[in-house]
């Protein structure tokens, strides 16, 4: 299991574990973990699992590409930043261990 911490826009902190191979989408789906809807089912259609990946991370994540339908979609979500993602585009390998992801205040 690999272990992703979530942080609100408030701060709040939530540390969930994650099987291998899942997505940053889904460990915050199946935990439950507010802010992130991902209402496309992870298909990199909606937009509503925008994240803001933690800049001491966002080297091993990787940058947004461009000219990618990631960044065509991200036109559309509400404050990015040089470190968003989609979090249905971040598949969880074990040297992401400790990753951190910024959870922004509103998906819309
Ligand atoms: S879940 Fe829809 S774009 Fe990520």
């Amino acid at each position: 299991m690999v272990k992703v911490t979530f942080v609100s826009s408030k701060g709040t902190r939530r540390e969930v574990e994650v099987a291998e191979g899942e997505t940053a989408r889904e460990a915050a789906l199946f935990n439950d973990v507010p802010g992130i809807d991902g209402d496309c089912g992870g298909v990199c259609a909606c937009a509503t699992c925008h994240v803001h990946v933690d800049p001491a991370w966002i080297d091993k994540v990787g940058r947004l590409a461009d000219d990618s339908m990631e960044s065509d979609l991200l036109q559309f979500a509400e404050g990015t930043s040089e470190y968003s993602r989609l979090a249905c585009q971040i598949p969880i390998m074990p040297e992401l261990d400790g990753l951190v992801l910024h959870v922004p205040e509103q998906q819309y």
